[in-house]
């Protein structure tokens, strides 16, 4: 098969990645590969700690999609850091949010450890350096910067927070702001927190790199960083890993995330050869290798999954 894939994101990057290795011919298209959502991605393998009230399905496919990575992440040669993620609230109404998210977590049968009040343990959780995932894609699949036309059999959509017409309404952009610090004294695992009711998380890398996320904000301008935003982070980080006073300030960066009306990412058939791989909101890094293996098997099979088939949003977007 030949395959046409507009995007060059890590879910663009990973469905072109496997579908070259099942042996179709692939062509990415791409003006600034990796520019996107990815480029300001925490790279957090995080199916719990970002779990929401009724989002169970996401839950699961984020569990099936972290199994996944292991193999990923050796056959690119990056790095995974596998230490977990601890939970934490600040204040006394943090603490509660954190016991709530824990017993939201244990309804749903994940593996959870109590540390103390308000801090627990999500010991199955990892987080990977989104950038040298995309990095190492690149060097793997080749992109162009716009089409070469040609014949293809499909096209895949995976332009992250932006669909072209007539698929546009089917996602929005959500403004994330992320900084990266560099910290002689970053924290070991993941830290997702709570600090007077803003949530906040830091993710540390291998380096002395550390991730402070995210801002959420729902807005139709272009996502820039803003002086708040940056406040509101610094604050709770500093308050939840108070070593970070001393980091260097490396980076602010803001990107939108593709939201979608159920939050749930849109892989599946939209019309005749057009199939999308879009919408992944907050877990574009999780699900970017189911993504790859459910784009695959339905151009192999026409198999679907139904939650994520994204014909359910189509009279919406007509
Ligand atoms: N998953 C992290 C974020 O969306 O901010």
């Amino acid at each position: 098969m030949r395959a046409r894939i507009l995007g060059a994101g890590i879910v663009g990057l990973a469905v072109a990645a496997e579908l070259r290795r099942r042996g179709h011919e692939v062509t990415v298209i791409d003006p600034a590969p990796g520019s996107g959502a990815s480029f300001a991605a925490a790279g957090m393998l995080s199916p719990s700690a970002e779990l929401w009230h009724g989002e169970a399905a996401l839950l699961e496919l984020g569990r099936e999609s972290l199994a996944l990575w292991p193999d990923l992440a050796d056959a690119l040669g990056v790095p995974l850091h596998a230490t977990g993620t601890l939970l934490v609230g600040h204040d006394a109404g943090d603490r509660q949010q954190v016991a709530r998210q824990v017993a939201l977590l244990e309804r749903h049968g994940a593996a959870v450890e109590w540390r103390e009040e308000g801090v627990a343990l999500l010991p199955d959780e990892a987080s990977v350096d989104a950038r040298a995932v995309v990095a190492a894609l690149l060097d793997r699949v080749p992109v162009v910067p716009a089409d070469p036309g040609g014949h293809h059999d499909v096209t895949v959509l995976a332009t992250g927070a932006w669909l072209p017409p007539p698929y546009s309404s089917m996602v929005r952009g959500v403004r994330g702001e992320i900084l990266r610090l560099r910290s002689d004294d970053p924290p070991r695992r993941t830290v997702r927190g709570w600090v007077y009711g803003e949530p906040v998380y830091l993710v540390p890398r291998p380096t002395g790199e550390v991730v402070v996320g995210a801002t959420s904000e729902e807005h139709d301008a272009a996502p820039v960083v803003t002086a708040g935003g940056v406040a509101r982070l610094l604050a709770a980080a500093r308050l939840l890993w108070p070593a970070l006073d001393r980091a260097e300030l490396v980076e602010a960066v803001a990107r939108d995330r593709p939201g979608t009306p159920d939050n749930l990412p849109l892989v599946g058939p939209v019309a005749d050869g057009v199939v999308l791989a879009a919408g992944h909101y907050r877990h574009g890094v999780l699900l970017a290798p189911l993504t790859a293996r459910l784009v695959a098997d339905h151009l192999e099979t026409g198999a679907v999954r139904a939650p994520l088939d994204p014909r359910r949003l189509l009279e919406g977007a007509r």
